[in-house]
């Protein structure tokens, strides 16, 4: 009986270890961490920590095991209470020991810095940047390393998809300059078979929800979203902290973009970097959007084709971006992916804007829908209207700004082909429209290519 005792003694002994080993390992892991070394610290004991606790669930286990073996032992009945407790310990066990390996499995998000705002009152924006195998990623990190001018206003966190090793030691070599996550599923994707040549859009969509899921559950209000083939501009950083304010003062708008569809050196006012324009149509590439959208985009997120579902009118809701004058992002192209000849004609030609401009200090209220839809849109429709040959030949005599009239979709295409500008619509939104309205610059003057004043709303057959 004594022995039994004893046994017993010992065994709760070592269960109780465990739990405060691992409540320990718990709390620091998941506690404010300043310093950036004892996070360190923790990232390289905690492998270590976990595989010692799984060895000594293991221990505790067998010896449950024995314990269970002699005392369910069908001749001894004096003892039911124990191996009651006994089983109840060792499912508990292996309770934890599954929870111990998600913990695992998520210890490379547990290195988020968990802090949201700064002393100052100032959101962390956090730079979620997506990666996958394409080691020039660190074209693309050593840009925003460069420019970045708060590592603790702007955490970079890289999302690494598809577990290429290279990559992933691409990525390291930037050590404490950024945070790596893994998207943990790298399970095959079943899609029909006339679907298979889309199938790298379904990972992508699928790596896109976890990360955004994975970076706001930390409780950041605002993250910007870098694919891994971007180039960021000087005031990359600056345009967002000018910007982010914006997104929450006015519900109809629902992102920031970096990026200008029409942002072709011929067709911008290079002298107008500060310039910043509504627009309907969602240009992606380098963009903020925040903790509330989504939190009402990720319980729909779909499976594939991401960027086209968010333009469909049941996601936008007629919502709006905000997109600069002249891109603070440029693709410097997409290796092997079959996108080849649009980034020849288009993509490659965009102008990245080499100006600093203090965004933080701008007043920007002329960009909230009142006043913006009070001045811009009124300023529109009493332009003078011209065609395409006056504009082209330089034949008006006047200066400043004049509006083009388009009247159906085949114009549209027709007028923006003859003027170098994107001709291609999603969800009936042509690209940079707001309210119909594509703005550019050319022959050195503001020119507004406008539906009729009694326009109706877009037309999704024109897609
Ligand atoms: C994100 O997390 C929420 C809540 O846990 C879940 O409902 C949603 O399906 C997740 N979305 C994605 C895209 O993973
Ligand atoms: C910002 O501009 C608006 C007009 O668009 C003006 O009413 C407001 O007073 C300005 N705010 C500041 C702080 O200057």
């Amino acid at each position: 009986m004594r022995s039994r005792k004893v046994q017993v003694m010992v065994i709760s002994f070592l269960i109780m270890w465990t739990f405060i080993t691992y409540y320990i390992l718990l709390r620091n892991s998941n506690g404010q961490l300043d310093a950036m070394h004892q996070s360190q610290q923790v990232k390289q004991i905690l492998p270590k920590a976990l595989t010692e606790r799984s060895k000594s669930l293991r221990l505790s286990q067998t010896l449950i095991e024995f314990l269970r073996l002699k005392y369910t032992d069908p001749q001894v009945t004096t003892t039911p209470k124990i191996t009651i407790v006994a089983a109840e310990i060792s499912n508990e066990l292996l309770e934890q020991e599954s929870k111990a390996t998600h913990a695992a499995s998520v210890a490379t998000s547990a290195q988020i810095p968990t802090r949201t705002y700064l002393a100052n009152g100032e959101p962390v924006i956090p730079i979620l940047v997506f990666a996958c195998n394409r080691i020039s990623v660190v074209k693309c990190l050593e840009n925003l390393v460069q420019y970045r001018p708060s590592i603790e206003q702007f955490p970079i966190i890289v999302s690494q998809d598809c577990g290429d090793e290279l990559t992933k030691q691409a990525i390291q070599s930037f050590g404490n300059q950024l945070t790596l996550i893994e998207q943990p599923d790298q399970s095959d994707i079943t899609v029909l078979p006339k679907e298979k040549k889309f199938k790298g859009y379904y990972k992508i969509a699928r790596h896109y929800g976890w990360a955004l899921n994975t970076t706001f559950h930390v409780g950041f209000d605002y993250v910007v979203i870098v694919e891994d083939d971007l180039n960021v501009a000087p005031d990359f950083f600056e345009y967002f902290l000018g910007t982010h304010k914006l997104l929450k003062q006015d519900k109809s708008l629902w992102c920031v973009s970096a990026w200008n569809d029409n942002g072709k050196a011929n067709v911008i006012d290079t002298a107008q970097p500060e310039l910043l324009y509504r627009t309907d149509f969602f240009p992606g590439l380098g963009w903020m959007l925040t903790k509330e959208l989504w939190s009402e985009l990720s319980v729909k997120w779909p499976k594939s084709f991401w960027d086209d579902w968010i333009r469909h009118p049941e996601q936008r809701k007629d919502r709006v971006c905000i997109r600069p004058e002249i891109s603070r992002t440029r693709t410097f192209g997409k290796i092997g992916v079959s996108n080849g000849l649009f980034f020849d004609k288009y993509l490659k030609h965009i102008k990245l804007s080499e100006d600093f401009v203090q965004f933080s200090k701008i007043n920007m209220s002329y960009l909230l829908k009142d006043n913006y839809d009070n001045t811009f849109l009124k300023q529109v429709y009493v332009l003078p209207l011209v065609t395409f040959d006056e504009l082209r030949l330089n034949l008006i005599a006047m200066e400043g700004p004049v509006r083009m009239q388009y009247n159906n979709r085949d114009q549209y295409k027709r007028i923006t082909r003859m003027l170098g500008l994107m001709d291609d619509f999603k969800s009936g939104v042509p690209r940079t429209a707001y309210h119909g309205i594509v703005s550019f610059y050319y022959n050195k003057r503001r020119v507004h290519l406008a539906p009729s004043a009694n326009w109706k709303g877009y037309d999704l057959s024109w897609s």
